[in-house]
């Protein structure tokens, strides 16, 4: 198995070029189950995830094909009216393909996704919504079988109990070919969420966002049409809190600060500097870096669950008990036991850790868990002296486009071993 060796410590300086937002290719990708046609959807970032669906949607008999950046989409008819097991379970995002299908073809079934490393994520939003919509769900066998009778979905009034990218993204893609208007209340209105119904926009639907309600107002057929994915905010959060970690100086071209606000802000509160380039490329640096007291994942626009990792390893060496709490997922603190390897002095009490001082911290031989922890491993070993070995970096491939590359070329010293 391949793992990422990093000599540390090391500073960044230099320009990376932003991917596409794997967070928004997924949903994307998987709409296109709703429209006739074919189509190019751009800045698809080249990633294990994007081109694990790929292979999920050609394994139900779509026409489709990854070259480069670009999702070719020739045809996107289902044969198949089962997502199974092997894949879904690998890879959750999956869930959201219910939804589409099951708008366009009366019958699907779809393999529970089961639980993952960062907590139980249930799926009762999506089918709680779904059932109101007409469909009969049946979990058997570890699958959800989904039926319809009538021609079309019903269209939904109805407010989820709590906020779901996933479950937003799957319901109000149903919505698009449902029977009148409906109407998503607590929606998510994350940059990807917003990013996949200007899409459907694109391809002919008719969906309006105000606040956290989401209007959709069904349509007889959609038809695909280019499209280019946004950036990956996620991404572009993680250099910049390793340019923090390190005191150094990064361009970023591609990046919409847009996406970021609220990050930004408690970042440039820490001692980062923003210097605006032109529309799509900033300068980011920071001297010195000051401890932060306390700050609480939420959804958008507050401070994002996949950077709370990232912001755990940057504020190592300059905390003073500095306070992160984890509201969205119950589990997701798995990269704690690895940040100690580094010597780093971390407390965990339910959902809240603290973050104490450590002045000298030394590389090792670690483990990657999920795909944003793992960047939090990245940025430990560029701080620290020694060598790290990171393992498991599969899960660095499903979120990273060529990371390694992107941090070479900005002065780490890093390279892949088999
Ligand atoms: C979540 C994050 C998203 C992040 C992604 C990958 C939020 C709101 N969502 O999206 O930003 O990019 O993980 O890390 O920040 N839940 C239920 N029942 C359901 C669906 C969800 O209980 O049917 C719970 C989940 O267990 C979780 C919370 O709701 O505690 C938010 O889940 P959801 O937004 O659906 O997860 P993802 O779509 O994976």
């Amino acid at each position: 198995m391949q793992t990422v060796v990093i000599q540390g410590p090391s500073t960044l300086k230099g320009q990376i070029n932003i991917s596409g937002s794997k967070n928004a290719s997924l949903p994307i990708m998987i709409s296109t189950l709703l429209s006739k046609g074919n189509c190019f959807i751009n800045n698809i970032p080249n990633l294990r995830d994007t081109r694990f669906l790929a292979s999920i949607l050609k394994d139900l008999g779509c026409r489709v094909d990854f070259q480069k950046n670009t999702f070719v989409v020739k045809s996107s008819a289902i044969k198949k009216k089962s997502a199974d097991y092997e894949y879904v379970r690998q890879m959750r995002a999956s869930i959201v393909i219910l939804g589409p299908a099951i708008s366009r073809y009366k019958k699907f079934k779809i393999a529970l996704p089961g639980g993952c490393s960062i907590g139980t994520r249930g799926i009762d939003l999506h089918l709680d919504a779904l059932t109101k919509m007409g469909i009969k769900i049946l979990i058997k066998n570890g699958y959800v079988i989904a039926e319809r009778k009538k021609d079309k979905l019903n269209s939904i009034n109805h407010k989820f109990p709590k906020i779901s990218v996933g479950a937003t993204q799957n319901i109000l893609m149903a919505a698009t070919l449902a029977d009148g208007i409906s109407k998503l209340k607590n929606c998510a209105i994350e940059p990807e969420v917003i990013d996949l119904i200007n899409f459907l926009n694109t391809c002919g639907a008719n969906i309006k966002v105000k606040n956290r309600t989401i209007t959709i107002k069904g349509a007889e057929e959609l038809n695909l049409e280019d499209y280019k994915v946004i950036s990956d905010r996620i991404e572009a959060g993680s250099y910049i809190l390793a340019t923090m970690a390190t005191k150094g100086r990064l361009r970023l071209n591609n990046f919409n600060p847009d996406d970021l606000t609220f990050p930004l802000k408690i970042y440039q509160d820490m001692g980062l500097k923003i210097k605006k380039i032109s529309k799509s490329s900033y300068e980011f640096y920071c001297k010195k870096l000051k401890p932060i007291k306390k700050i609480s994942t939420k959804e958008f626009p507050g401070y994002p669950t996949d950077l709370q990792a990232q912001l755990i390893a940057t504020q190592l060496k300059s905390a003073i008990k500095s306070r992160v709490i984890e509201n969205i997922f119950e589990n997701r603190f798995i990269h704690i036991p690895e940040l100690r390897r580094f010597g780093a002095n971390l407390s965990i009490i339910g959902k809240t850790v603290t973050i104490h001082k450590t002045l000298n911290l030394f590389g090792a031989e670690v483990m990657a868990t999920d795909i944003r922890a793992s960047f939090s491993l990245i940025i430990a070993a560029m701080m620290s002296k020694g060598t790290t070995v990171i393992n498991r970096i599969y899960h660095l491939d499903r979120g990273y486009e060529d990371f390694d590359l992107k941090l070479k070329k900005c002065g780490v010293n890093i390279f892949r071993k088999k």
